[in-house]
Order: structure tokens, then C-alpha cells, then sequence
């Protein structure tokens, strides 16, 4: 009984006057009941001091608010003119101003008490008949979970127009609830798919501190996250109380957001609020001055007349909105502002009311009669929808045929299954309810223009909630210079081979990177990290792709390359010539004292030498690479080996003669030179063999450290080793070769060869060592280049130096290549040694 006692306490507080004629009232067979927002306002403290209905007469009128009512009295109206739906019924309406959230219980109170404002307590409502047989409205979702809870109750059938929280598609805490307006899913859905389209994803978004801007702020959130859109901050703005009075502090707080606003990098600004809390916060926006900032509306002020009638508001940047689709009204606009026949004596305001009057409301909406005309019916097709929904029912629940219907007794539940089953073309729009009580309706993204006779809701885009696609986008006007796309990104995208760091927790804030040398960036794969190169190829700093390195070796159309095979011919030509004159002059004691026979010994390696240059050059294959590592050593040993035994031979032999007969008669027996000469081969080859042996020939690719670009094929990955190896022996022979013929320095003119032997085997000397020095710093072609110049100058030395001057004689000085003249020339050393 104590529920029964505090309804009836409230209802004996709210005697309604009921009119014959008002805006709000209109008698009939039925009656619908309506709840709009006529006036702005939030649940203050105020009303409940005096326990008394809320004043919303009070505070500011709400333009599409009463729009809206308006819409429901012409569908009503146009009902009751159409002989068609509920021929000879008349329907009725009574309607309430909810003032927002403020006043939405008594009229709820009010619509389900009979006629003598009884509310009984019952065991079993089913039966019962409560003033109104359906409702329509609220507005907000708060409002319509609060109105939906007592409704539900009774079964009483409830349709919204512009409440789209996704909670209200529960079934079963909402079994009356039913609505004309897509659910929000879809209007953040638009939004992102907006985004999106605009490459924006460094967005702000500003939210009122109430259910509505939370509840969606949430959504957005949600919905941002998976299509890496980050959020620059988010803020809620304070709802001002009654009468749009904001307090200091919170102006204080309004300025701070709207300068954080404007300091930020994030040029896109969601705003998902009731209008209310937005006059004070767009008046700051203007007196900050802000230029270029894209406004994204929620469809809760995307086409408010009152906000778009802000003086200077189109300064502020471009403003886009979600909205419903615009479905033109016939005959509304006209209807919107035509004077009702109210008696003004009945409207008097002296008794308390449930907020069924609003004298200024009709003056407020013709001073925006032309905006709404050309903004053309939005929200308002919802409202219109709405009541035709329940005309439907109401026909088909009533049975009527062409020209009757009966009149019988609806109860709310009947009503509510024959709603649920409602499908009819309305003004071209098919209108049904799904199983969660939602409508197939579509979305407009409108923009808005100030121009005179322009809509100032243009669509420019349109959203299909059934595919959730965002479709037929067209050009929007920027407010920006060349109406450049305004860009809202945290960093802008990387330029091509750089990579994303991420800078703090956003995806969308980076820095760019180029890929360091050796990596490259697949941007089709992963932009924040780059991958390393395949084997065999590179990259430089900052590339996208990797190329092939190119495999460098001494290449024939070099010019380092043409001089040395050009030396070599020459070489090759001279050691030629030298053989044949030796061979020709054989018998001559020039050639005799050049070594005789051991002089071809010493042409042909040379010869061998020469004309295996060319396997330096080209790509090495394992074939030249044996012979650079054999061939040449080995014929370049054997020339060494005969001139350090040469000048073993003009130094010592005297000398080994007298003091060492014995080893005398032995060298001389066993032709000493020649097994000498045949025992450092073989320990050359001994040399060469182990080398091949411990180190195997294949081909190994290295990189030049210097540059990145090319391979290097060796021979061998320890060439430098090997190389060091094969040429110690040589080295020791040059070194005693040089030892031997700076004793023989003083020899008679025609033994000078000695002074060629040590000039050829210091510079053998000293370009070994060097070689081998340069080798350990250098790495590449240079040092093939360097190894084959050093070794034909080497071989060049021997020829020339050693063999040359001895030519020289036999061919100019013939007089001299006699045995008499030798004779005296020894005798002349001899006697000048003593
Ligand atoms: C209904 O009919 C009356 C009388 O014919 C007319 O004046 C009125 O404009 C009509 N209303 C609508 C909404 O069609
Ligand atoms: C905005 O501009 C006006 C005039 O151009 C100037 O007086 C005012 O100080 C500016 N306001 C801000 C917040 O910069
Ligand atoms: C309306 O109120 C005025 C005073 O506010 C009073 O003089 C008048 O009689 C009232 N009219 C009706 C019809 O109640
Ligand atoms: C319509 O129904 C009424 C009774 O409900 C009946 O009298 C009338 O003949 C019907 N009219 C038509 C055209 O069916
Ligand atoms: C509504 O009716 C149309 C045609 O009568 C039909 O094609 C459509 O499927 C119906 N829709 C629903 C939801 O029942
Ligand atoms: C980049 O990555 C994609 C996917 O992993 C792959 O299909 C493509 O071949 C890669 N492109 C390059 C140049 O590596």
C-alpha cells in the first residue's frame, strides 16, 4: 500500500487542466500521449525544495523541441483528415514538456491514471485501460529508461524518436520500447567511418558530463580502437543548470578545454553532448577565436537551428554532423508555424500544471522558421513515423475496413504485439521494427553552410545502417585556404625506407626513422621495424628495397688492368726476344757468364709467368685460382732460385773452391746448382701443396666494409695468410740472393749483373712486405690490381735487370762478347785486387 500511497500523493499534486483546445491536448476515441522537451533544462535542486511540478515555462525554449511536437500534432492531425487509416476515429493526444530529464514522472503518472486521475493497485493490469494507448517520447535515453520503467509495467507501448543508447535494444528490460531513430552504434559507426574516410586519426573528443555524452564517448572509444584512430584527450564539459547559468568555476574549466582545444595538434573535434551544455562552450570556442578546427556533431545538435544561429559560429571551422535522413514532409513546414486556436483566457497559468503550456514557443520557432524550412524534416519524420506506427496497429487491432472501425476497448498489451507487427510505406520509406524495436533507418553526415536560401544541414554523405557503410560521399566545403582537406595525424606518415617509432602509448604518434644500411622497410608487412636485407643483396640508409651487391673483380676494360696486360705482353715479348738471342748467341761467353743453360731455365718460368697474368683478371673461378696460387709462385720460385744460386756461384764459388775443395768437387760433380735449383721447387711445391691442403681453394664472398654496395669473391677466405706463406720462401731466397751479390758488387763489369740482382731482389723484397702490408689494410679489387702490378714488375725486374744489359751487350757491343776480352777483364780485376 505504500506504493499505492505515494502515487496517489502525486497525482493529488498535479490536477491537470484539461483543455478543449491547446497545443498540447486534443480530444478523441484515443489518446496518444507525448513527451517533448519544450524548454532546456537539467534536474536542479530548485523544484524539489518546494516538492512541486518543475517551472520549465521558467526556462529558454527548446526550438526543435517543440519542432518535434509539432510534428506529432500534424501526423495526428493528417491521421484524422485521412479516411483511410481509422476511417471514423478520431485520434487524440495529450502531450507534456519533459523539460529534458526534469519532468518526466508526473506526466508518465499522469498518462496511466484514468480519467479521474486514479492509479489503482492491481493484481493483473491486463484488463486495465489507462488514459493514453501509447506513448511517444521522450527524447533522451535518460529520460526514456526512466519513462520505459514504469511503462513496461503496464505494457504500456512506448516509441522514442531521438533517444539512441544501445541499451534500450534490450528486449527484455524494454519489453514496450520501441524507436524510430537508429541506435547509437550507428551514429559512432558514421562517425569512424567519417574519420576514416579523412585519413584523420588524431582526434579530440569532447563529451557532456551526462549519461549521453559518457555513454557515447564509450562507444567512440570502443570504435576508434580498432581502426587505429587515437585520441588526442577527451573531455567532459560541465552541463550548465537551468536557464543555461554556468557557474564561475566551471567557465574557469570551459576556457581550459577550449584553449587545450586550440593549443593541440588534433584539428578534429568530436562533440558528443545535448545541446544544452554547448552554447557556453561554442561561445568560448568563438572568443578564443578558433580558425580551421572540423566539428564533428552528434546527432543530439547536428541540425539545431539554435546552435547554427550563433553569431560568428561559421568562423570557428568546418562543422559536419550525423543526423537522420531527411525525409520531406509535405505540408509540415507551413504546419510548424500556423497559429492554433487557443483561447487565451483558458490558458491561464495561475494553477499548477503538468507543463502543458508554453506561450512562447510558437514566436521562438517562427523567428527560426526559415532555418527549419530549409533544414527540412529529420528528427521530425521520426515523431511522424512514430504516430503513424501506432495508427497501423490501432487499424489493424480495431479490425477497420474502409469506412469503420470498431470502437472497442484497447488494451496497451494488445496494442504493443499489433506495433511490433506493423509494416507500411510512409512517404516512400518502408517503416517496420525489428526484433530489438529499432527502425531501418539510414543516416545522413550533413554539413553546415550559413548562405542564404541553402539548407544549412547539407547531406554530404549518407551511412546504410543495414550494410553500416559509409556511401555517396561528396565534396565538402572547407573553411581553409584553396579548401584544402583540413589533416588531423599526430605525426605525419613516414616518408618511403623510414620506419615508425613510436613515440608515448598512441599508434598514431611516431617518429620517422630511416632504416639503417642493410635493411629496407616492407611497408605492406609491418612499418616499425625494418628488415634486414636477404643474403647477397643490400640497402642504403632509408630504402624500400633491397638490390643485388655487385660482385666485383678485376675487370679486363679497367685501365689498371689494360697497363698491367699491357706490361705483360711487353714482358712477355722481351723475355721472348731474350730467349731467342740467348739461344742464338748461346755459345758466347756473355751467355755462358749469364749462367748458360740455366738462363732457359730461368726465361721459360718467366715466360709461364707472363703469359699467366690473365688469371688474375676476370671472375675468379677455382681454376685461376689454383694457378695464382701455384703456378705463379712456383715459376717465380724457380727464377729466384737460379739467381741466388747464380750469385752464390760469381760471389762464392772462388772462395768455396779454396777453402772448401771438397764441397767444391761435390757441387760441381752433382751439377749443385741444378739440384738447388730442383730441391727449392720441390719445397716450393711442398709449400704450395700444404697451403691447398690446409686452406682448400673455394670461393669466398666477402663484404667490403668500405663499401657496402660490393662483394668481393676470394679465392680464399685465408688469402692473405696464403699469401704470406708462399712468398716466405721466395723472400728468404731474395734475401740471400741479395745477400750475395752485394758481396759481388765489385766485380768486373761484365759479372755486374749482380748489382741488377740487387736492385731487382730489394725491390722483390720491399714490395712483398708491402704487399703484404697493404693486404692487411685493404681488402677488394685494389689489392688484386696492387699483387698483379707488384708481381709483373717483379717479373719485369728479372727480366730486364737481370737479362737486359747482358742483351745489351750481345747486340751492340759484339767486340765485347769475346773470350780474349773476358780473359782481360778478369786479369785487369784480378791485378787491381791485388
Ligand atoms: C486536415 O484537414 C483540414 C480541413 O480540410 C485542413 O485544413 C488541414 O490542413 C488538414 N491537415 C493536415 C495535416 O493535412
Ligand atoms: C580574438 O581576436 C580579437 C580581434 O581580432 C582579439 O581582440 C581577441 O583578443 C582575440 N582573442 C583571443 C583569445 O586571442
Ligand atoms: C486567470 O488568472 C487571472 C489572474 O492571474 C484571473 O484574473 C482570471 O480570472 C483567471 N481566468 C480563469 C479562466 O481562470
Ligand atoms: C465495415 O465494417 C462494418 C462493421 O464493422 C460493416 O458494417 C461495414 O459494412 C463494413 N464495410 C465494408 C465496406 O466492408
Ligand atoms: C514488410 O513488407 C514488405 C512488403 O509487404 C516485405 O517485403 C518485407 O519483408 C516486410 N518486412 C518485415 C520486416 O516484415
Ligand atoms: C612484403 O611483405 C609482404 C607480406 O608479408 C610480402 O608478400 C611481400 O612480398 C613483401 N615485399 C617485399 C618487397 O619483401
Amino acid at each position: 500500500m505504500g506504493t499505492s500511497g505515494s502515487l496517489m500523493f502525486l497525482l493529488l499534486l498535479m490536477p491537470v487542466k484539461v483543455q478543449e483546445s491547446s497545443d498540447f491536448h486534443l480530444a478523441g476515441d484515443y489518446l496518444l500521449g507525448g513527451l517533448f522537451t519544450l524548454h532546456a533544462n537539467v534536474k536542479g535542486t530548485t523544484h524539489l525544495n518546494y516538492m512541486q511540478v518543475p517551472q520549465c515555462k521558467d526556462y529558454e525554449v527548446k526550438v526543435l523541441g517543440y519542432n518535434l511536437m509539432q510534428a506529432m500534432r500534424f501526423a495526428v492531425e493528417e491521421i484524422n483528415n485521412d479516411s483511410r487509416l481509422l476511417p471514423g476515429l478520431l485520434l487524440g493526444y495529450e502531450m507534456v514538456d519533459v523539460c529534458y530529464v526534469t519532468n518526466n514522472i508526473q506526466p508518465i503518472l499522469y498518462f496511466l491514471a484514468k480519467e479521474d486521475f486514479n492509479l489503482p493497485i492491481q493484481q493483473d493490469y491486463s484488463s486495465y485501460v489507462p488514459r493514453v494507448v501509447a506513448v511517444i517520447g521522450p527524447d533522451t535515453s535518460e529520460s526514456v529508461v526512466t519513462v520505459s520503467n514504469l511503462l513496461s509495467l503496464f505494457l504500456l507501448p512506448q516509441i522514442s524518436y531521438s533517444a539512441i543508447s544501445n541499451e534500450l535494444q534490450d528486449t527484455s528490460r524494454y519489453p514496450a520500447l520501441f524507436r524510430t531513430i537508429p541506435r547509437g552504434d550507428h551514429q559512432v559507426e558514421a562517425m569512424v567511418q567519417l574519420l576514416v574516410h579523412f585519413s584523420w586519426n588524431w582526434v579530440i573528443i569532447i563529451m557532456s558530463s551526462d549519461d549521453y555524452g559518457r555513454e557515447n564517448g564509450q562507444l567512440l572509444n570502443e570504435k576508434l580502437a580498432g581502426h587505429e584512430i587515437c585520441i588526442a584527450f577527451q573531455e567532459s564539459l560541465p552541463v550548465p543548470l537551468g536557464n543555461r547559468t554556468i557557474m564561475p568555476q566551471e567557465k574557469k574549466k570551459l576556457e581550459i578545454i577550449v584553449e587545450k582545444i586550440r593549443n593541440s595538434t588534433a584539428k578534429v573535434v568530436v562533440v558528443l553532448s545535448l545541446d544544452l551544455a554547448l552554447f557556453d562552450f561554442f561561445q568560448e570556442v568563438i572568443h578564443q577565436n578558433f580558425t580551421g578546427t572540423v566539428w564533428i556533431a552528434s546527432e543530439s545538435w547536428s541540425i539545431d537551428p539554435v546552435i547554427h544561429s550563433i553569431s560568428d559560429i561559421q568562423q570557428a571551422g568546418t562543422f559536419l554532423g550525423v543526423t537522420n535522413q531527411i525525409v520531406p514532409i509535405p505540408g509540415f513546414s507551413d504546419f510548424r508555424v500556423r497559429q492554433t486556436d487557443i483561447k487565451k483566457s483558458m490558458m491561464n497559468s495561475s494553477e499548477p500544471t503538468c507543463n502543458q503550456e508554453c506561450e512562447t514557443c510558437l514566436e521562438t520557432t517562427k523567428s527560426y522558421s526559415t532555418i527549419l524550412t530549409l533544414s527540412g524534416e529529420r528528427v521530425v519524420y521520426n515523431v511522424y513515423s512514430a504516430v503513424y506506427a501506432v495508427a497501423h496497429a490501432l487499424h489493424h487491432l480495431l479490425g477497420c475496413n474502409d469506412t469503420s472501425c470498431s470502437k472497442d476497448v484497447v488494451y496497451p498489451w494488445k496494442l504493443l504485439q499489433e506495433i511490433r507487427k506493423v509494416n507500411f510505406t510512409l512517404l516512400g520509406h518502408r517503416m517496420f521494427f525489428d526484433k530489438n524495436g529499432d527502425p531501418p533507418m539510414d543516416l545522413d553526415i550533413v554539413q553546415w553552410q550559413w548562405g542564404e536560401d541553402q539548407n544549412p544541414f547539407r547531406s554530404v554523405a549518407f551511412y546504410n545502417s543495414t550494410l553500416g557503410k559509409l556511401q555517396n560521399i561528396t565534396t565538402i566545403n572547407w573553411n581553409t585556404p584553396n579548401n584544402m582537406t583540413p589533416s588531423s595525424v599526430c605525426s605525419k606518415n613516414c616518408q618511403k625506407g623510414q620506419y615508425k617509432k613510436p613515440v608515448g602509448l598512441h599508434i598514431c604518434c611516431f617518429e620517422c626513422i630511416n632504416c639503417s644500411p642493410g635493411t629496407y622497410l616492407n611497408q605492406t608487412a609491418d612499418d616499425s621495424v625494418c628488415q634486414p636485407c636477404p643474403q647477397f643483396e643490400w640497402s642504403k640508409e632509408g630504402e624500400v628495397q633491397c638490390f643485388k651487391r655487385r660482385l666485383q673483380f678485376l675487370e679486363w676494360r679497367e685501365p689498371s688492368t689494360i697497363i698491367v696486360v699491357i706490361l705483360a705482353f711487353l714482358g712477355l715479348l722481351s723475355t721472348l726476344a731474350i730467349l731467342i738471342i740467348f739461344w742464338i748467341h748461346f755459345q758466347t761467353p756473355m751467355v755462358r757468364s749469364a749462367g748458360g743453360r740455366m738462363c732457359f731455365l730461368m726465361l721459360t718460368p718467366l715466360l709461364v709467368a707472363y703469359a699467366s697474368v690473365p688469371v688474375y683478371i676476370g671472375r675468379p673461378t677455382v681454376f685461376t685460382c689454383l694457378c695464382r696460387q701455384t703456378l705463379f709462385t712456383l715459376c717465380f720460385t724457380v727464377c729466384i732460385a737460379c739467381i741466388t744460386v747464380r750469385s752464390f756461384q760469381i760471389v762464392c764459388i772462388f772462395k768455396m773452391a779454396s777453402r772448401l775443395p771438397r764441397a767444391y768437387s761435390y757441387w760441381v760433380k752433382y751439377n749443385g746448382p741444378y739440384v738447388f735449383v730442383v730441391l727449392i721447387t720441390l719445397l716450393k711445391v711442398v709449400i704450395v701443396m700444404a697451403n691447398i691442403l690446409v686452406t682448400p681453394t673455394n670461393l669466398t664472398i666477402r663484404y667490403d666494409p668500405d663499401d657496402a654496395r660490393i662483394m668481393i669473391l676470394n679465392c680464399n677466405t685465408n688469402y692473405r695468410k696464403a699469401l704470406l706463406l708462399n712468398t716466405s720462401l721466395d723472400l728468404v731466397l731474395s734475401v740471400f740472393g741479395f745477400s750475395f751479390s752485394y758481396m759481388g758488387k765489385e766485380l768486373p763489369t761484365n759479372y755486374n749483373e749482380a748489382k741488377f740482382i740487387t736492385l731487382s731482389m730489394t725491390f722483390y723484397f720491399i714490395s712483398s712486405v708491402f704487399l703484404c702490408t697493404f693486404m692487411s689494410i685493404y681488402q677488394g679489387v685494389l689489392v688484386t690490381i696492387f699483387d698483379v702490378a707488384v708481381t709483373v714488375i717483379n717479373l719485369l725486374g728479372i727480366s730486364m735487370g737481370y737479362f737486359g744489359p747482358k742483351c745489351y751487350m750481345i747486340l751492340f757491343y759484339p767486340e765485347r762478347n769475346t773470350m780474349a776480352y773476358f780473359n782481360s777483364v778478369i786479369q785487369g780485376y784480378t791485378m787491381r785486387k791485388d
